[in-house]
């Protein structure tokens, strides 16, 4: 039972584990990171497009803004993407890439400062390159031959402000400050003049802080600071991986653990079962046994009951049988004195009758007492000679122990005699009588007529039991070499014996024949008889169908 507990505590205890160990071992989740990488990508693609835009911007290729502006809006959208990713993901990663997240939103920001410097100060620019180049055209294509020297100044202006936008070197700069410096004054063509004078400074002092403004954007650190977040990510999600490997690689050890427990608990149980039915047979068996010592101790005990039984009854019905011999004998012998003495009283009585007609005898008239004395008579003889058969089946009932002749015989003659005995009731009783004689029987020691009695009582017993002649009794006797006995059953086709009679058959004057004279003696005797002779009687009868009396009687020594 404690072994029972401690085998389910040790499986409750493997699988909770494996539980744990099945948690631990997912893998990161792929669509989010799928979702980080995708933002990351969309992020450092528009950064690039912005760059190129803002170059092109800054040579007057892209006529306004709009593409600048969306790809800025885009980045800021990734960028929403990557903090909601590091808002969501689990406690390691999230700490971890806090920092990074709001360095990459930083720089950002920086660089939409940065945008929006440029953008106002590149329109500045772009307009005065624009006035600039429009009207120092004008200037040097007017046909009038007056103003050659103009021409020839605007053609020069033009000439180095172009070389100054294409690269803005401090001498170029001195050299378009020299020419703005030197342009006439007082000319019809002020206007225009003063209008190269304004844009042309104006692009001076507006272009390099363009071209600064450009420089900023471009080294910018946004790629770096997005690839610095992706690397950062990368790292933490592999070694997040390598956990979950690593915990993949405990739960097959404990799987793997948990099954050889299992096998090992069936290889106990099925061991345990056989030993259980092991143990089970050896129950039964010890049981069986046990019934059967039982039964045999309860047959002693009723043998043992039986015989104290009939010691008790032997002694007193010893005392009764010789008190009422001695008047009973008186009884049969005066009878006997009586029936003579009648006889002649009568001839006597008869001449008187004759002589003197009908006298009264004991109240009655002679004439009817004459025939009623003899039957009287008759009658008290009768009597007292059933007491006599009695009272001498009583002293053979009661005859103390340990008189048992010591001669040796043979079983076989004692059933020879009882049947030779028997012969005129054999007769009178069935058509079928059986004797079945073991040969070389060996030899019994006590008394050949107290076993004959035995043999004439069952036998007389059987033969009174068959309700019509056809049923047949049959006499054998065996040597039973297990028991070093000789065995003598006598069976009969009878009307049997209910079961509810078989404990008292022995039993001194139980008879179920009372009416046809029987005494209920012969079994008692019997009992006592083949005890004496150290043997036992048994009965097994099935009624309706007939009765056998066993009787068992160990040999001689
Ligand atoms: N072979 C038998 N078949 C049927 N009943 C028997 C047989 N032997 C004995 N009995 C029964 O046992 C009783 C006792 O027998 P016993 O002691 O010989 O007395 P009795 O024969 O005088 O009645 C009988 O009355 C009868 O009921
Ligand atoms: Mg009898």
């Amino acid at each position: 039972m404690k072994t029972g507990w401690s085998s389910l505590l040790v499986v409750v205890g493997l699988l909770i584990l494996l539980t744990y160990l099945l948690i631990q071992s997912r893998s990161p989740d792929p669509v989010r990171r799928a979702r980080l990488h995708a933002a990351l990508h969309e992020f450092k693609l528009h950064d690039a497009e912005l760059n190129r835009d803002v170059l092109l911007t800054r040579t007057g290729l892209l006529p306004h803004y709009d593409s600048l502006h969306q790809s800025l809006a885009t980045m800021f959208r990734a960028l929403e993407v990557l903090e909601a990713w590091q808002t969501e993901a689990p406690g390691v990663i999230r700490a971890a890439m806090a920092e990074p997240v709001a360095d990459l939103r930083a720089v950002v920001l920086n660089k939409e400062t940065l945008l929006e410097y440029f953008k106002s100060d590149n329109a500045l620019l772009q307009n005065s390159l624009m006035y600039f180049a429009h009207t120092s055209y004008a200037l040097s294509t007017q046909p009038d031959a007056r103003h050659g020297r103009l021409t020839t100044l605007a053609g020069a202006l033009s000439n180095a402000m172009l070389r100054f936008v294409r690269t803005p070197q401090r001498q170029v700069r001195e050299e378009i400050e020299v020419l703005l410096n030197g342009l006439p004054t007082g000319s019809p063509r002020q206007q225009d003049l003063q209008l190269l004078d304004v844009h042309g400074r104006l692009i001076l002092e507006v272009l390099p802080k363009v071209d600064n403004l450009l420089r900023q954007l471009l080294l910018a650190p946004t790629t770096a600071e997005a690839r610095q977040l992706q690397d950062a990510a990368l790292q933490h999600l592999g070694s997040l991986e390598a956990r979950a490997q690593f915990f993949r690689v405990m739960l097959y050890t404990v799987a793997i653990l948990l099954l050889v427990y299992l096998v090992y608990l069936l290889i106990r149980l099925r061991a345990n079962t056989h030993a259980l039915e092991q143990t089970n047979a050896d129950l039964h068996r010890e049981m069986a046994e046990r019934t059967q010592l039982e039964h045999k101790t309860r047959q002693q005990e009723l043998q043992l009951i039986q015989a104290n039984k009939m010691t008790a009854l032997g002694t007193v019905v010893a005392g009764v049988a010789h008190e009422i011999n001695n008047p009973n004998q008186l009884v049969l012998m005066n009878a006997r004195v009586l029936d003579d003495a009648w006889t002649d009283a009568a001839r006597v009585l008869d001449f008187y009758y004759e002589e003197n007609g009908d006298f009264v005898m004991g109240g009655l008239p002679y004439g009817e007492m004459r025939q009623t004395i003899p039957d009287l008579i008759h009658d008290t003889h009768d009597g007292a000679r059933r007491i006599d058969r009695i009272v001498n089946h009583l002293k053979d009932f009661a005859r103390p122990r340990g008189q048992v002749g010591q001669e040796t015989f043979d079983l076989n003659d004692a059933v020879g005699r009882a049947v030779g005995l028997l012969q005129h009731v054999i007769q009178k009783r069935t058509t079928r009588f059986r004797v079945e004689l073991g040969e070389d029987l060996p030899r019994l020691q006590g008394d050949l007529q107290h076993v004959e009695q035995v043999v004439v009582n069952l036998v007389v017993n059987a033969l009174e039991a068959l309700p019509v002649p056809e049923c047949g009794v049959a006499v054998t006797t065996r040597y039973c070499e297990a028991e070093h006995s000789l065995q003598l059953d006598v069976k009969d086709d009878g009307i049997g014996v209910p079961p509810e009679h078989l404990d008292r058959l022995c039993d001194p004057f139980f008879t179920t024949k009372q009416e046809q004279g029987g005494t209920g003696l012969g079994l008692a005797i019997t009992y006592t008889l083949v005890r004496d002779h150290g043997g036992h009687l048994t009965f097994e009868s099935i009624p309706g169908q007939g009765t056998c009396a066993r009787v068992m009687l160990p040999c001689a020594s």
